[in-house]
């Protein structure tokens, strides 16, 4: 191999050479220590006489000085040497002079004095540095996500995911849950996302779909007795991506018979305790506090409030109504309602301007306008002031806890829409004004879901957690008369404001879960094909039984403080479900389009 000043280059092999550290662990105890590291090159200073290479690892940096007095062929070879080369060094540890130390290294007292040098390996350029600020494009990363994963930082985040789920593993396998692993190839499992379809060659024209989830699996091994069940397994959902969504994720997910709502809460809140405690050095405060979905929606707008921060919704619908302004009182008049927060004392920090930004956030949302109050001494500043009575601005400012400085934000709209409009701007005001602290970490379980909602688009009931969800025992008799009020024996964990978890207690008789076929639309015949296996096996002695699945990534992400769960998955796909790297999804080869039978027509 030739460099670029064309002097040939060779390159080594490791011979008999055995690693003695690693970059990270060298000390002033190991002065006078002989010792053969091996690493990356990091980076090379050549100041003539001495270069200095910062060799790396995943455990850290340690300088390396060749000297020609000490060996003048390492140091003639270490002139040519370049970034992210792949080195093995011989050498002495010796203590770096007097303020010469990098107190920022932990290695940074000494350094290796280089007495042989073997070069592994070179590279070609690399597209980006791995030492130093992330400057490429996400799909350049993603195209040499190894390089990207070369670095320390990135490598820390991978290790704490590997904690934590051998953390997890021991604390499940201490209370007698056995991990067992369910198919891939398998029969579609709704979990409210589209399925990944794989054609069978065997059985031309048949497909099986990856699984969204192993919720049916885990319901048959509580069948078979295997009593707790827990799995560390891929799902698949092929579904609009965002930064806490990926096509194939991983699921902590867990069965247990014989056990009702808190037994599953307590595992789960169990497990989290333990782990923050021993992860993150942090104690969550204990129990974790409960809240309706109800009491969620009504005083957050969304079913996974955020609870570092108060800034809580407010109906004001009943003082609304009173005022004069047309837009309140339309919305009133329509069954739709008016919600405020308050975000204290924020007032003369937004212009015109800026709440013109913020109102688009609202009607990016759903709502048709954002209607705001600046509170000031015995008035309101706002286009609505001349709207409202005296009377009425005090009960408002009473409602909010307003005192002058506040800004209000208001939105009139049917519920659904007040809430999201409302609950995304409680968010975006919570991170302008600097609400959300790092490193607090807040968990609220939500219960209390109805079993169903409407839904609009489709015109029929859909499941809220899935099909497979017990209905409240009382509620049973409203199913066919009135599905939307059943309430479901479900659950979500959520960690500042991120559903990191979900399960609910199981139908585990072949009739009710019939009868929630029949109100979710499914017709008898639908229901035979596709859930026919599930429907046997309740009637072949399932026991009472429940459980729940962790979103592993979303609480690692959480954990590790990245803002997308794709820097704590190794290898992900982009937003638009591609993998730069291996270039997947791709074509075909037409032989193999033809052996499964398959024409594509586009
Ligand atoms: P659910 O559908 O709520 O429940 O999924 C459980 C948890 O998985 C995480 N999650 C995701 N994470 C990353 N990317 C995705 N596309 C994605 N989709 C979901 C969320 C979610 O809370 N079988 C049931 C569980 C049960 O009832 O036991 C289920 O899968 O954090
Ligand atoms: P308009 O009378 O339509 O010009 O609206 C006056 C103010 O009320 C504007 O700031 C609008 O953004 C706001 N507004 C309009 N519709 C709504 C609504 N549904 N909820 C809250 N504010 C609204």
């Amino acid at each position: 191999m030739k460099d670029k000043q064309n002097e040939t280059i060779t390159i080594d092999s490791l011979g008999e050479w055995k690693r003695t550290h690693n970059c990270g662990t060298l000390r002033q105890q190991h002065v006078g220590q002989e010792v053969i590291l091996m690493g990356w090159v990091n980076r090379r200073r050549d100041l003539g006489n001495l270069i200095f290479i910062d060799l790396r690892d995943r455990e850290g940096i340690t300088q390396v000085v060749f000297d020609p007095q000490v060996n003048a062929t390492a140091h003639e070879r270490a002139h040519v040497l370049r970034n992210e080369w792949v080195l093995a060094v011989k050498g002495t540890v010796v203590p770096r002079l007097e303020g010469q130390e990098n107190r920022d290294l932990p290695t940074g007292e000494i350094e290796i004095k280089a007495e042989e040098v073997k070069l592994l390996n070179q590279t070609e350029t690399p597209p980006f540095q791995v030492d130093g600020a992330v400057d490429a494009s996400e799909s350049l990363r993603l195209k040499y996500r190894y390089l990207e994963l070369r670095r320390p930082q990135i490598f820390e985040n991978f290790r704490k995911r590997h904690a934590i789920a051998s953390f997890i593993r021991a604390y499940l396998d201490e209370r007698d849950f056995i991990e067992v692993e369910t198919p891939v190839l398998t029969k579609s499992t709704p979990e409210g996302a589209r399925d990944y379809l794989v054609p069978s060659r065997i059985n031309r024209g048949m497909f099986y779909a990856l699984p969204q989830s192993p919720q049916l699996f885990k319901q048959l091994l509580m069948i078979a007795g295997f009593d707790r069940y827990y799995q560390v397994v891929r799902c698949f959902r092929d579904e609009d991506l965002r930064a806490d969504r990926q096509p194939e994720f991983t699921q902590v997910d867990l069965e247990m018979a014989f056990v009702d709502e808190k037994t599953v809460m307590d595992i789960f809140e169990g497990m989290m305790g333990a782990l923050f405690s021993k992860i993150m050095g942090r104690e969550i405060p204990a129990p974790i506090p409960h809240l309706t979905y109800q009491d969620a929606m009504d005083r957050f707008g969304t079913d996974r409030p955020d609870l570092r921060f108060a800034m809580e919704l407010k109906n004001i619908t009943d003082i609304a109504e009173q005022s004069d302004f047309k837009v309140f009182k339309g919305v009133v008049a329509a069954g739709g309602m008016v919600k405020a927060i308050c975000v204290k004392n924020a007032a003369a920090d937004y212009s015109r301007k800026a709440l013109d930004e913020i109102s688009l956030m609202a009607t990016a949302n759903g709502a048709k306008g954002l209607a705001w109050i600046k509170v000031a001494e015995d008035k309101w500043q706002s286009p609505l002031a001349k709207f409202f009575s005296d009377e009425a601005r005090l009960s408002l400012n009473g409602r909010l806890d307003a005192v002058p400085g506040d800004l209000i934000l208001m939105v009139a709209d049917q519920p659904a829409i007040a809430n999201a409009a409302l609950g995304a701007l409680r968010l975006e005001m919570a991170r302008r004004e600097g609400l959300i602290k790092e490193g607090e970490y807040a968990f609220v379980w939500v219960t209390d879901f109805p079993l169903l909602e409407y839904d609009e688009a489709d015109g029929r009931f859909v499941a809220v957690h899935h099909p497979f969800t017990a209905p409240v025992e009382e509620d049973l008799a409203l199913l066919l008369e009135h599905p939307g009020k059943v309430r479901g024996r479900a659950y979500d964990l959520v960690l500042n404001g991120s559903e990191i978890g979900g399960g609910s207690i199981r139908i585990h008789n072949a009739a009710t879960q019939e009868a929630v076929f029949e109100a979710l639309g499914i017709s008898s015949e639908e229901a035979r094909s596709k859930f026919g296996f599930l429907i046997d096996a309740l009637k072949h002695g399932a026991p009472p039984h429940g459980g729940m699945a962790l979103g592993f990534d979303r609480l690692v992400a959480i954990m590790t403080g990245v803002s997308s769960i794709r820097e704590i998955i190794a290898f992900p796909k982009t937003t638009s479900g591609t993998c730069p790297l291996t270039e997947a999804p791709s074509r075909v080869d037409p032989g193999q389009l033809k052996e499964l039978g398959l024409n594509i027509n586009l």
